[in-house]
């Protein structure tokens, strides 16, 4: 079942999320409504899917409709790298646009900051995304200045996503630095990064698994492991997926779309010792990732659990 998990703040967080990357504002409208009909509280946006507003009116058109209340949900969005300078006008700007008071978490995008005042995702000649150097503004800078949010009362937690082990390290070891409640990384079997689930864990830092399907073309359902353990157990691939991620002690964010997925996803089963073997070991077999070291975000460059990128 969906259960929450502890925070090191002290405060909860449920294990299952509806992702909605990629989801178009009507669609995301429509799959935000289901899911929370269908008994998710917990909804993963971000200010860089433009839906936002689509988010927000689902999720106050639910609150009117139903008893549940607004502290029964736990809602996340992510501030955008071009925005890391000025986190306060950015999240006001987030919450006006999901309607709401407060975020449950609010993400760094990334680790890198890009130059403000060109529009979303600036990009050079190149088309690689304009940053500005890190010994300019780091994200530590950028995180240091995200840390008052949350005594502000925009938002309850904060952390970050697609980072790598060294960079989590370095935050946790910066004095004037809360811990980050939680991150979030592209996380599945084809890219299990079990070091840094490991690590998470040990520090007490929440890991969050976006593409739990292996991104784009969602591959790891026709994989013939996850395909042969659903088969044994007489449920769908997508629900192996999600149920060895939150077996593993991570937050598993679904992305769906479609009525029928939005409410299968949630159905989780056990998974036995011989199932999670296999499944941690799939990755030996095939590794995929959707975040390329060409967009030189700097995420996976220290991380052993990968075989080179080719
Ligand atoms: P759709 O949104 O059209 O339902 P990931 O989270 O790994 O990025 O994968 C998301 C993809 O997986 C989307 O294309 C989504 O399609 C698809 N998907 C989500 N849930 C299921 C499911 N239960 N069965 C098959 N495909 C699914």
């Amino acid at each position: 079942p969906v259960e929450s998990l502890k925070l090191n703040n002290n405060l909860s967080i449920p294990n299952v999320a509806l992702g909605t990357w990629k989801a178009s504002p009507d669609d995301c409208y429509n799959a935000v409504m289901t899911a929370l009909k269908c008994g998710y509280t917990h909804i993963d946006t971000a200010r860089i899917y433009r839906n936002e507003v689509s988010v927000g009116r689902a999720v106050n058109d639910f609150l009117k409709q139903s008893d549940v209340k607004r502290e029964d949900l736990f809602i996340t969005t992510k501030i955008s790298p071009y925005e890391f300078q000025d986190p306060e006008n950015a999240i006001l700007a987030s919450l006006e646009r999901l309607q709401l008071d407060y975020v449950d978490l609010y993400l760094m995008h990334h680790c890198l900051a890009e130059v403000t005042g060109e529009g979303i995702m600036p990009r050079d000649e190149n088309g690689f995304r304009k940053h500005i150097p890190p010994e300019v503004f780091s994200y530590v800078d950028a995180y240091r200045l995200l840390q008052k949010l949350v005594s502000k009362g925009y938002t309850k937690s904060i952390g970050i996503c697609n980072i790598n082990v060294p960079k989590i390290q370095r935050l946790l070891e910066t004095k004037d630095l809360i811990p980050p409640a939680v991150v979030q990384c592209e996380i599945h079997p084809y890219l299990p990064q079990h070091d840094l689930v490991e690590f998470c864990k040990a520090n007490n830092v929440v890991v969050e698994a976006y593409s739990p399907f292996g991104s784009t073309g969602a591959p790891l359902l026709d994989d013939p492991d996850i395909v042969q353990i659903a088969q044994k157990h007489d449920v769908t691939p997508a629900c192996i997926a999600v149920s060895w991620a939150v077996q593993r002690g991570t937050v598993a964010l679904p992305k769906s779309t479609t009525a029928e997925r939005i409410k299968a996803n949630i159905i989780l089963i056990e998974l036995d010792g011989d199932d999670m073997d296999v499944i941690d070991n799939i990755h030996k077999r095939i590794t995929k990732r959707y975040l390329e070291p060409k967009w030189k975000l700097n995420v996976y460059d220290s991380d052993a659990d990968f075989r080179p990128y080719t």
